[in-house]
């Protein structure tokens, strides 16, 4: 896993990123989950949306590494920490009100199975909130195919995913997308229908 090997840099790596546009895009991103509710993060890293969450029922923060979680660790004493894989989440159906990742699924190896899973885990009608980069339309979109050739081999990341067409095709309705920076980041709020 390439992000336990990223883990001791990760923030401060992303600390100029995250004072000049990330933290207003996370904050963003959370503000469309609702209050008093049953929430779960995929793809948590070392936390950077803990401060952002809102009133919770409960909240479970999950994460593939262990490396990312340990620096996750500190930032919170009331969020859960779990160390699954998107693609088999060990809950049970319908134990969530609503759901966010940010900046995950162009790393997650097969989408569809993370979906299908977030799917199995939020009730009907609840909310699933993405802040992805996608692959943009147009020209920049062949760009991203080529760069996805490395992206993937150094980062496992995929630069040329296009996620909302995969969380539809999940079955998951696409109710709102705010595009960012050229349509490279969307902000995805999405239904489950069951
Ligand atoms: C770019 S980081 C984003 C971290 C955090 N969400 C943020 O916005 O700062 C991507 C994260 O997704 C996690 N990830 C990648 N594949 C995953 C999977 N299959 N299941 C769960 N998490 C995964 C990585 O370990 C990493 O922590």
């Amino acid at each position: 896993m390439i992000y336990d090997k990223f883990a001791e840099n990760y923030d401060k790596a992303f600390a100029p990123f995250e004072k000049w546009f990330l933290s207003g895009w996370h904050k963003e991103t959370l503000s469309y989950l609702p209050e008093n509710a049953k929430i779960l993060e995929i793809g948590a890293g070392t936390g950077a949306n803990f401060r952002f969450y809102p009133k919770c029922k409960y909240a479970v923060a999950s994460e593939i590494s262990f490396a990312m979680l340990e620096f996750a660790k500190g930032k919170t004493d009331f969020i859960k920490l779990i160390q699954t894989d998107a693609e088999i989440l060990p809950f049970a159906e319908n134990s969530f009100d609503a759901a966010f990742a940010t900046l995950v699924f162009c790393s997650i190896p097969n989408p569809n199975r993370a979906f299908a899973e977030l799917k199995r885990v939020v009730k009907e009608n609840g909310k699933v909130i993405l802040l992805e980069h996608v692959r943009p339309k147009g020209l920049l979109g062949y760009i991203f195919d080529f760069l996805s050739i490395f992206t993937v081999s150094l980062f496992e990341d995929y630069f040329n995913r296009r996620t909302t067409k995969i969380a539809e095709n999940s079955g998951l309705e696409i109710l709102q997308i705010k595009q960012k920076t050229f349509g490279i980041v969307n902000l995805i709020v999405c239904e489950v229908k069951k």
